[in-house]
């Protein structure tokens, strides 16, 4: 711990459980203080509870949801410095498949909500020129996919161009877009919606050997919301342990 977030405040959406429990745990650790806004109320509570941050009940789909989860920073805590939208919704589902309403429900949460969130936060921000702003993207999407993910892969590669577009704006307020691409990451959600098989695949096809944990993408978010990211705006990093190197499936280097 070394209070590169002291004094600030920051708003955690989807942080109950996962890599955004990881992350606001991540930045109280460095001296903020969170605000954690999730749609499951029981976990968050027990999340904002073990942090000693605050807890907003918040379905980021929607706007008046949005606009209240940084009215709980700006008004309990004394403002917003910095905004990760993390909340995401992967169900497993083949192109075939998709219901409009599914295909829906999936940009709602990942992409509109991303909107919805940087637009909420932008209000307080940008008086005060000055912000911190970080989306939960992925590899899935803007660098690979697999089959089932056609609306994840949309939404996720949507994230990327809305960072690129919100940087270019909010350059002028002294505000930074930027976004963390996870590979696979092992969580609750994880093992909730996608098989073991799967999994063990996603494992083997990591060079360096492991899947990656909340705090691997944590230790990320907490760059790029630091003094330290002040000059990059409009990128993305992935956090993939290197699994979008390979060209092939062989690319283990295996004794003559
Ligand atoms: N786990 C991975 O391998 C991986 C890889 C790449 C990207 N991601 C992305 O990282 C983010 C977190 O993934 P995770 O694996 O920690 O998921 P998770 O399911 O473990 O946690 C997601 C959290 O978001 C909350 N949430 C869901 N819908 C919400 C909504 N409408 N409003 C507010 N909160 C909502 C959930 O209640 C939960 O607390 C997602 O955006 C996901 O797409 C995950």
């Amino acid at each position: 711990m070394s209070g590169r977030l002291q004094g600030k405040v920051a708003l955690v959406i989807g942080a109950a459980r996962g890599i955004g429990e990881g992350i606001a745990e991540r930045f109280v650790e460095e001296g903020a203080r969170v605000v954690i806004a999730d749609t499951e109320v029981d976990a968050g509570v027990a999340t904002a509870k073990r942090l000693g941050g605050l807890f907003v009940e918040t379905d980021i789909a929607r706007n008046d949801h949005a606009e209240r989860a940084v009215r709980k920073a700006v008004d309990d805590l004394g403002g917003l410095d910095i905004l990760i939208q993390n909340a995401g919704i992967y169900p497993w589902t083949l192109i075939e498949n998709i219901s409009p309403e599914e295909w829906d429900s999936v940009l709602a949460v990942n992409l509109k909500g991303t909107f919805l969130a940087a637009r909420a936060a932008l209000v307080h921000m940008k008086p005060k020129r000055s912000g911190r702003m970080v989306f939960t993207s992925s590899i899935t999407g803007p660098r690979v996919t697999s089959p089932g993910h056609g609306h994840y892969s949309a939404s996720k590669a949507g994230i990327n161009g809305f960072i690129k577009a919100a940087a270019l704006e909010f350059a002028n307020y002294g505000i930074t877009v930027n976004g963390i691409e996870p590979g696979n990451i092992l969580t609750s959600g994880m093992k909730m919606h996608r098989s073991a098989a799967f999994i063990r695949s996603m494992e083997e096809a990591v060079p360096l050997g492991r899947l990656g944990t909340p705090r691997d993408i944590a230790n990320v978010a907490l760059f790029l919301a630091s003094d330290e990211a002040a000059y990059i705006t409009g990128t993305t990093i992935i956090v993939d342990g290197g699994q979008t190197l390979p060209e092939g499936k062989d690319f283990r280097i295996t004794p003559d």
